[in-house]
């Protein structure tokens, strides 16, 4: 059957039609807000590159991570800049760490709001890369007892899911086993997979003071023209016991949380990364774009290719929309 008999217009002649017919919506359920967190007490250090997101000490890190569940908004993840860097980024394991710090004060303020707590080296080295050097590169193998351990210190903090995004090989493995043997095989792992070495992630290393100093991480995140590589990746963390998969950035490569979506039955997670927010920040600045239609039709372009959830610097401002 064909025009005249049909019309597609006519289901989409009033919001009520289009709303009752629409195929993807948008909650606050599906959102994970992250936050940056450094030492000291009621600092609030604005990120000159992300307009709206500030480094944030413990005490402003409640305070945040409240205003977010306020809105409806489930999880926050946790970035930590410490004061101390050193080669293997040892502060990121120390039960006194900054975001084991920050984690317990936000079990204890707010026991509902789910903490996540990203996993990795790169903001606690003084060479910015995401794992032990040797010979020039991040020695893979080196690194994953490290992870291990920086596993069970956020366990013992109280973080509620770990979230390792070094793109080590055997990363989800190792830290399962590690979690598993300090009495926390209950806790998730919700593994960056499908992470891309991305210019869009410019502006969070401003943010997490987290730029390598020497080289990059092309040997170790993935090469961006990779499709059928992202799913070896993401099959891999399946077998090693991820429980929830994630494509990074996610407004590139939509066409990947698709094929991840199509391929396993975990839940899917999808990174909203820095530059995408400072491109459509920018651009809203200039007066180049409406903002806020801006903002909700790129998070349903990301809900509609497949991901359950959205890691996304907009996530509490949003939810207010919703
Ligand atoms: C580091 C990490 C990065 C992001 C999250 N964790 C960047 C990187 O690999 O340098 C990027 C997030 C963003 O750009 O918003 N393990
Ligand atoms: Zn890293």
């Amino acid at each position: 059957m064909s025009f005249p008999i049909v019309r597609m217009r006519r289901l989409r002649r009033s919001e009520p039609l289009r709303r009752m017919v629409r195929e993807t919506q948008l909650s606050a359920d599906q959102l994970i807000q992250p936050l940056f967190v450094v030492p000291g007490q009621g600092v609030r250090k604005p990120v000159t590159s992300m307009p709206g997101v500030a480094q944030l000490s413990v005490d402003n890190t409640v305070r945040e991570a409240e205003k977010a569940l306020k809105a409806g908004v489930p999880a926050v993840i946790l970035f930590g800049i410490p004061d101390q860097k050193d080669a293997e980024g040892s502060s990121a394991w120390q039960a006194e760490g900054i975001v084991q710090q920050a984690a317990r004060a936000l079990k204890q303020e707010l026991p509902e709001l789910l903490v996540i707590a990203d996993l990795c080296f790169c903001e606690y080295t003084s060479h910015g890369h995401c794992g032990v050097i040797e010979h020039g590169d991040v020695h893979n193998d080196r690194t994953l007892p490290n992870l291990g351990k920086q596993a069970v210190a956020l366990a013992q903090a109280g973080c509620d899911i770990v979230a390792p995004s070094g793109m080590m090989d055997g990363m989800v493995g190792a830290i399962r086993k590690a979690l598993d043997e300090g009495g926390h095989s209950q806790l998730p792992i919700m593994s960056y997979s499908v992470k891309f070495a991305s210019a869009y992630y410019g502006p969070f290393r401003e943010a997490a003071e987290s730029t390598p100093s020497f080289g990059d991480r092309r040997t170790y995140q993935m090469d961006p023209g990779n499709r059928r590589e992202a799913l070896r990746e993401a099959r891999l963390d399946v077998e090693e016991g991820a429980d929830i998969l994630m494509v990074k950035p996610a407004l590139a490569y939509l066409d990947l949380i698709r094929d991840l979506r199509e391929n396993f039955e975990h839940p899917i997670a999808c990174y909203n990364v820095s530059g995408e927010m400072s491109m459509v920040e920018a651009a809203a600045q200039l007066g180049y774009l409406d903002r806020k239609r801006t903002i909700l039709e790129t998070l349903t372009s990301m809900r509609r290719a497949g991901a359950d959830l959205i890691l996304t610097y907009w996530a509490t401002e949003v939810a207010g929309w919703l």
